[in-house]
């Protein structure tokens, strides 16, 4: 299949899921369209039109999100109106976004996760607002949910890729994303903060990640090189040098068949650019 045909099977398939799940306004529904976590340790019930008016739900949502602010990139005063607003408004109201409840083998909910941003990148699904709002109960239930998300998401769209942001400082939440199998990509800079202390570089396939450096940065005593992939070797050089950036001619080491060249960045590092 074309990259375009999968795009457009993968938006439809996003649209219309995440539309229909969130659509759900009776309970009988509700139970129907949930997705069954392991062996019945629990429920992913998705939030939807029946929950936009369940009063005591909103106002667990709302303790959830006042207990947790810390794992949050934007931080306010949390109230209970606020939260019925951005449940119709930037739950609901959002095409490419949709939140489970993350309920125990009784059906209480004990925390939410859900996807959000899956259409704007390229067949990308990120992971989004993952919080255990009940600390005690059901061990090991968040892991087991996240599990069936990711599951659910693969299976039902085979997207490129899902990936997720936290906190590096998030020690508890990096930890359980790593025993789960991601490679974890902090991000963001709190509230306050003038400087990004991560910031993440994606142009479709490409991915690149930047720290903030702990120590003045000295050109001349890189520890490190950078390498880039790309599956055009001379057609990437090509536009380096088109857009005016110096770039070393394409050598063919025994190790890099297919070419590679250097590029210098504004702070004197060599990056690498290399077939894939
Ligand atoms: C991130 C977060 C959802 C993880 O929740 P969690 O409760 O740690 O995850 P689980 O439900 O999978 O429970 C894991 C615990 O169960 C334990 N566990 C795993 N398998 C188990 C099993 N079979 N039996 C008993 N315990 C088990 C794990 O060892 C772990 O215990 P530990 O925390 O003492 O190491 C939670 O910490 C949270 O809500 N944090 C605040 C919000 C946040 O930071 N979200 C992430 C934003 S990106």
């Amino acid at each position: 299949m074309s990259t375009d045909r999968r795009r457009q099977v993968y938006d439809r398939a996003i649209r219309k899921e995440f539309s229909f799940l969130k659509s759900t306004d009776s309970i009988a529904h509700l139970h129907a369209h949930s997705i069954v976590i392991a062996d019945g340790d629990g429920l992913l019930v998705p939030l939807c039109e029946l929950h936009a008016d369940d009063a005591e739900l909103i106002a667990t949502l709302s303790e959830w999100r006042r207990e947790n602010s810390r794992a949050f990139p934007t931080q306010f005063p949390v109230t209970v109106e606020g939260t019925r607003r951005w449940l119709r408004a930037g739950v609901l109201g959002v095409e490419d976004r949709l939140l489970f409840l993350v309920c125990d083998r009784h059906g209480r909910p004990v925390g939410h996760l859900g996807f959000a941003n899956a259409l704007a990148g390229d067949c990308q699904i990120e992971i989004d607002n993952v919080v255990r709002g009940d600390k005690e109960a059901q061990p090991a239930l968040m892991s087991a949910a996240m599990q069936a998300l990711v599951a659910w998401g693969e299976e039902m769209f085979g997207p490129r890729e899902i990936h997720l942001r936290v906190f590096e400082d998030n020690e508890h939440a990096v930890t359980f994303y790593e025993r789960l199998g991601f490679d974890v990509a902090a991000t963001h800079p709190l509230d306050g903060s003038a400087k990004p202390v991560w910031a993440w570089l994606r142009s479709n396939d490409a991915h690149v990640m930047l720290a903030r450096a702990s120590d003045p940065v000295v050109p001349d005593q890189q520890g490190v090189l950078f390498y880039l992939y790309v599956p055009d070797v001379a057609g990437f050089r090509q536009r380096v040098v088109d857009a005016g950036i110096a770039a070393g001619e394409i050598q063919y080491p025994f190790y890099c068949r297919r070419g590679e060249f250097e590029v210098t960045d504004p702070d004197g590092y060599v990056a690498m650019v290399a077939h894939t």
